[in-house]
């Protein structure tokens, strides 16, 4: 795991998004796993300024994102298909038949999950997949407890997530029960994992992910497995890590360093 650690949220995000931004220079067709939640939301902002600066062009990369609410369909506000497409693919114009997301509306989740995983996998697979991390240390919607061999299916909420979610849903809105994620195994199948988290409700469960056990009580720890995971943070995310002044030494304010 590379743990760099940045003195506030907009420099977390911004190296976030220059991750990103190499990824697509260096392979223009890249195939992006996608994350939604807050704390994306700046990531595509950041995104979209540098596409219209003419930094990178994101209309030959494909994009799956990680996960979806059952029962919302794409039009519906709430779901992350309207969130994606408000935030990042309708800006950039970018050709639907490129970005992809479970359907929450399908008749049998369950066989629309299992299409999904088999999309990636025909897709060749995913390059760079962005992760966010929910406060009890689910990454997409893998609640503690997921197997961390799971492939894509359908997933219950806790009611910690719902409560945490609900602040994008109206006051008289029900926040979802169920959810199709991309699993932990397909998750871990990805080239280079980019895991972002700011601010002290994430300091716990990044400690956690990050030091603990591996184990389904914090299904980000699965990330100890990844081959080449980058974990972005800011000074308050970071705030639990124990071994905080070992990774500040390895990358000073977040850098890389070269040797020799
Ligand atoms: C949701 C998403 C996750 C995201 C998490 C944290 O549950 N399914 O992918 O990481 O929220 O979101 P936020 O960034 O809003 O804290």
């Amino acid at each position: 795991m590379k743990i760099l650690i940045l003195p506030d949220p907009a420099a977390a995000t911004a190296t976030c998004v220059a991750l990103i931004v190499e990824s697509l220079i260096e392979n223009p067709k890249a195939v992006l796993g996608l994350a939604t939640g807050g704390t994306m939301e700046p990531v595509y902002a950041g995104l979209l300024k540098r596409a219209r600066a003419g930094d990178v062009l994101l209309d030959r990369m494909t994009s799956f994102n990680l996960d979806e609410y059952v029962g919302l369909p794409p039009e519906h506000p709430q779901s992350y298909h309207s969130f994606m497409r408000e935030r990042l693919f309708a800006p950039l114009g970018l050709d639907p038949a490129r970005t992809h997301l479970p359907r929450g509306d399908a008749e049998d989740p369950a066989a629309e999950a299992a299409r999904y995983d088999a999309a990636i996998t025909q897709a060749g697979g995913i390059d760079l997949q962005l992760l966010g991390i929910g406060g009890n240390g689910h990454i997409g919607f893998n609640e503690p407890s997921s197997s961390l061999a799971s492939p894509t299916r359908v997933k219950t909420l806790t009611c910690a997530t719902r409560e945490a979610n609900a602040r994008f849903f109206g006051p008289d809105e029900a926040v979802p029960r169920f959810a199709i994620t991309m699993g932990i195994a397909t998750i871990l199948r990805s080239r280079h994992a980019v895991l972002l988290a700011t601010g002290a409700a994430k300091a716990a469960a990044v400690a956690t992910m990050a030091e603990g056990p591996l184990s389904a009580r914090c299904p980000a720890s699965a990330l100890q497995l990844h081959p080449k995971a980058t974990i972005v943070l800011d000074a308050e995310a970071a705030a639990d890590l124990e071994l905080r002044q070992y990774y500040e030494t390895v990358h000073p304010q977040g850098q890389e360093v070269t040797l020799g």
